[in-house]
């Protein structure tokens, strides 16, 4: 590769001390930001007694109060706009299910920073201006296909914008249009590849070079599993809708070691779920995100829900998070075990005969709660085979999270696919 750090930006190239220093400056700005324009702010940092000119370093900022997604529900749709109406240049809403979604606006300033770092981010995930991106994340209010393509854009690649669904085109397309890279979530993905060998093709014969994996999580083993079977490199791309969408952090394509959030824009503290107390880096809780820049809304200290540590930096100077190992509403929490889908992915992937497609289903029986993982065994294993690739599976969870699941190993395609955010767990259990 080129000298890759010559075409970094002078940000990603600055020491700790220099970018501790942008942060502060631009966390003042945010924080008086916020408290200016948005009432909510206002009112929550009179109640707690700080005021934006106490935030004197970046440790200050541990006084001012958490935001929730239910501060934002709240205010919906337009409370949490720090700008006038007609300098919102975009909105979008964050992928909730149940209820009102979380809705999200962008200044013409916050949409080309947006695309700045995404652009950053598929540089250094090893995308270059003329790649070709095939984006098969959904297009619409979903961050994910947008967000995608103004990056690629802004790099200078060509955008190929399939977005989610129709999945033999996608295939097709990837087949006539010769793309280097793809933006799409793991699990979609895996479904694609599916299809390619379907029509005969072997997908480590395309010319993909590089998938930017986001939007759910994924473990190591899944990696090696979608780097193997695609003949690419695989990183991890992590964001969301209420603090931008993707391209908050990414991965480095020559350590792949964990995502590096974009520090100049973003302050990540991560702390203790329970208790709220900031932790020190190294140690894991749930992750928390302050804007520094954002104009249209800025968020101080949102609690993302997802789970992780901080660590130091490695290709970049800004920190890295590790891996989102779950979310702490995807805890699945089994006779008094914790556990998250991501665990068992992992433990299905050691499994030989076992594929990843798969899906926890809870139900209750009685009293007790029961969980089955229904899982596919690969298209090359027989059905007797599979059956003792099941049982490996039941042994190696006891064994390793201690707890005891049904297995139901399925023929391939029994498993739902999901052409964006896999639904890895299914509660069938009825309300208590
Ligand atoms: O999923 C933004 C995105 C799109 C990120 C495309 C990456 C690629 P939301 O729909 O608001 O936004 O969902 C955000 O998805 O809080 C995490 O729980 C999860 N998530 C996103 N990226 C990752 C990742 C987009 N790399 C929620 N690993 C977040 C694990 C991820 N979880």
């Amino acid at each position: 590769m080129a000298d890759v750090r010559a075409e970094l930006e002078p940000i990603e190239r600055a020491g700790v001390d220099e970018l501790r220093a942008v942060q502060l400056e631009r966390l003042r700005w945010s924080l008086r930001h916020a408290y200016e324009h948005v009432p909510h702010y206002r009112a929550a940092f009179d109640a707690a007694g700080v005021h934006p000119d106490d935030c004197r370093s970046l440790a200050d900022l541990a006084r001012f109060p958490l935001t929730t997604k239910e501060d934002l529900r709240q205010r919906y749709p337009f409370g949490m706009f720090a700008v006038p109406r007609e300098r919102i240049a975009r909105l979008h809403a964050s992928s909730g299910t149940t209820g009102r979604p979380t809705l999200v606006g962008y200044t013409a300033a916050d949409v080309r920073t947006w695309a700045r770092l995404v652009a950053r981010s598929i540089r250094a995930a090893g995308g270059r201006p003329g790649d070709r991106v095939h984006v098969a994340y959904g297009y619409g209010l979903f961050t994910g296909g947008l967000g995608a393509h103004y990056g690629a854009e802004e790099l200078g690649c060509t955008v190929i914008p399939v977005s989610g669904g129709m999945t033999e085109r996608q295939a097709l397309l990837i087949r006539d249009l010769a793309p280097d890279i793809i933006m799409v979530t793991p699990s979609y993905l895996l479904a694609i590849l599916d299809e390619l060998e379907r029509q005969g093709v072997d997908p480590r014969g395309t010319t993909l070079r590089t998938g930017i994996f986001g939007a759910e999580p994924w473990t190591g083993d899944m990696r090696a599993e979608l780097e193997r079977r695609a003949g690419i490199d695989a990183v991890d791309i992590y964001g969301l809708s209420e603090v931008m969408g993707p391209g908050v952090a990414c991965e480095c394509v020559e350590t792949k070691d964990g995502p590096h959030l974009w520090e100049d824009h973003f302050y990540p503290e991560v702390i203790d779920p329970e208790t709220g107390a900031v932790l020190p880096d190294g140690e894991p809780g749930e992750l928390v995100l302050t804007s520094l820049t954002r104009e249209a809304m800025p968020v101080v200290r949102y609690r993302t829900r997802d789970l992780t540590r901080l660590l130091p930096g490695t290709a970049r100077a800004m920190r890295r998070m590790e891996r989102v190992t779950g979310r702490t509403d995807d805890m699945i929490i089994l006779r008094g075990v914790n556990l998250f889908p991501t665990q068992i992915e992992e433990l299905i992937l050691r499994v030989p005969g076992l594929s990843p497609h798969f899906q926890c289903v809870l139900d209750r029986h009685g009293r007790l709660d029961a969980l089955t993982v229904r899982v596919e065994r690969r298209a090359d294993t027989p059905a007797d085979g599979a059956e003792e690739a099941g049982r490996a599976l039941v042994r190696l969870v006891k064994s390793t999270i201690g707890v005891t699941v049904a297995v139901d190993v399925t023929g391939p395609g029994a498993v739902e696919r999901s052409t964006g955010k896999m639904r890895r767990v299914l509660d069938r259990r009825p309300p208590r």
